[in-house]
């Protein structure tokens, strides 16, 4: 495969089995990370890694906040997320360490968290793995963010979910980069994605 046809051929996935990485092969993968454009050299990405036994006591503080944020939370929407974080090969847990005080702003900071894990997204699949970012309500729950090891200013920015896909992801359909793209010439430009 290409450099080309590997970044054309990554989709995320959450039908993942093991083997997940192991700590060799996450490490190589994480390396991939530090790739990222990071303007100030901030670092702010952080990652957590949830394996093994840690899994079901992670899906009960997922629980937890989810009934923290929303009392009447649905009973099949708890039992499926605590089936997921339970069930998962490996969980990382993205934090994101964030320095209001820096004269980076802190959107910026934000987007160096998400281009490392793009990066990490593209070095899994590199590596035969597979994953997915996940979010939801909890990951804005401060407490859910304290518990793991990111107290305020400092957040969550998600979860990957990390393993073997247990099938070939079916290659979703991906829009023409012409719609998104344009020229300009002086004037502000529209896109045709945009036209209804
Ligand atoms: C910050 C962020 C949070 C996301 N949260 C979720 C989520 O909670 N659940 C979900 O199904 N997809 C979520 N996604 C989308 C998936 O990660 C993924 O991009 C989507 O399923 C499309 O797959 P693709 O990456 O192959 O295009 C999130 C993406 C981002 C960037």
């Amino acid at each position: 495969m290409t450099p080309m046809d590997m970044l054309l051929s990554r989709a995320s996935t959450d039908h993942l089995a093991e083997p997940a990485p192991n700590a060799a092969q996450l490490s190589d993968i994480l390396a991939a990370a530090m790739r990222a454009p990071d303007h100030g050299k901030l670092r702010p990405w952080r990652y957590v890694v949830i394996e093994g036994d840690a899994r079901p006591q992670m899906a009960e503080r997922i629980v937890a906040s989810m009934q923290r944020l929303d009392a009447d939370a649905p009973e099949f929407k708890i039992e499926k997320r605590r089936n997921r974080f339970s069930t998962m090969p490996l969980i990382l847990a993205l934090g994101m360490h964030l320095r209001p005080e820096n004269k980076i702003p802190l959107w910026e900071q934000e987007m160096a968290v998400a281009a490392a894990t793009m990066n990490v997204l593209n070095a899994l699949h590199a590596t035969g793995f597979g994953g997915i970012w996940v979010s939801g309500d909890v990951v804005e729950d401060p407490v859910l963010a304290a518990e793991i090891g990111f107290p305020a200013p400092h957040k969550l920015a998600g979860f990957l979910f990390i393993g073997t896909p247990t099938n070939a992801p079916a290659a979703p359909r991906r829009p023409d980069p012409a719609a998104f793209t344009a020229r300009w010439t002086g004037q502000p430009v529209t896109f045709a994605a945009d036209k209804d």
